[in-house]
């Protein structure tokens, strides 16, 4: 699970934070306004986001927004699927997920940081969201703008954000009119022969798996690849905490 590197690098963030309290970073959002936000609250006063609701609920992801939100100060961006989205699914698509796949899903449509519509114009593609990796066939998200509007493309689906339903600066929610249709779930599957994995890892699981069944293999390489997702989640986190320090040292000495 994705959200794992963020929730380890709380205490560390927040200790680095205290201590250098003189240092004012530009980047920083407004701090949040009193009171817990809560995402629930927020879709359900619109009350066309009944699906979305249930697949936060069902998934414990917005228990994980609202906690990141508490302890982060990245903040949060989540594309909010209205139900017209979801009833824009092919019959049954959403049914036929299992557990993992739905968490997959709505992690796809949060991006651990906060993005205001003006900063959507320089995010660079693809963007990383809350369900890992951003290759080609697992789960890229594009981001693009032409004036006001914000082009995304997910190579399943293209659509534009319709409508902000919520920004303070931590947190934004963003209205979409289709379902983020991540190709790690609903595009083709990925060719197995010609590009040679540049990891080894990889290679020898799949194989250690081996037999020539079109089944047994394609689900050795879906186990053998959420491995290396979260190896590559932890590269990440460490790699970004060490900039963290980084960073933060070099202002503080
Ligand atoms: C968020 O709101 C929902 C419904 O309004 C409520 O059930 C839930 O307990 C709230 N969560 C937090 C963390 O306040
Ligand atoms: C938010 O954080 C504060 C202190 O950091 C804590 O006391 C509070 O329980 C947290 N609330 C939630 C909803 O996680
Ligand atoms: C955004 O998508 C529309 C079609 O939905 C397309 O006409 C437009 O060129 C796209 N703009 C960018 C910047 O990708
Ligand atoms: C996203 O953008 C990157 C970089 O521009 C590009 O290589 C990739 O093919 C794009 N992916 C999708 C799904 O559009
Ligand atoms: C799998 O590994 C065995 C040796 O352990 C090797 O003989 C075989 O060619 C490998 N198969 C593939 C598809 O790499
Ligand atoms: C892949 O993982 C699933 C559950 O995570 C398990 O049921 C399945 O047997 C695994 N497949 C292989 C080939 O290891």
């Amino acid at each position: 699970m994705s959200s794992f590197p963020f929730f380890l690098a709380f205490p560390l963030w927040l200790s680095l934070i205290l201590h250098c309290t003189s240092v004012s970073q530009p980047t920083t959002p407004a701090p949040a306004p009193p009171g817990p936000t809560n995402i629930t609250k927020i879709l359900e006063k619109s009350g066309q986001y009944t699906v979305f609701l249930r697949l936060l609920l069902i998934t414990q992801a917005g228990d994980q927004i609202n906690t990141q939100l508490n302890n982060s100060d990245q903040g949060i961006t989540v594309f909010a699927p209205t139900d017209n989205a979801f009833s824009g699914m092919k019959s049954g698509a959403l049914n036929s997920l299992s557990d993992q796949q739905k968490v997959e899903l709505v992690q796809f449509h949060i991006v651990p940081m906060f993005l205001s519509t003006s900063q959507f114009q320089t995010v660079s593609n693809p963007l990383r969201t809350q369900a890992g990796e951003t290759a080609y066939y697992k789960f890229p998200l594009n981001i693009t703008t032409s004036g006001n509007q914000v082009n995304i493309s997910t190579g399943v689906i293209d659509t534009t954000v319709a409508n902000t339903i919520y920004t303070d600066g931590s947190l934004a929610v963003y209205q979409v009119d289709k379902v983020l249709l991540p190709m790690s779930l609903f595009g083709p599957p990925a060719p197995t022969p010609d590009p040679v994995p540049k990891n080894d890892d990889k290679k020898s699981e799949a194989n250690d798996s081996g037999g020539d069944s079109k089944d047994g293999s394609a689900s050795a390489t879906a186990n053998a690849s959420s491995a290396v997702s979260f190896d590559r989640n932890m590269c990440g986190f460490i790699v970004s905490v060490t900039e963290a320090i980084a960073f933060i040292a070099m202002f503080c000495l």
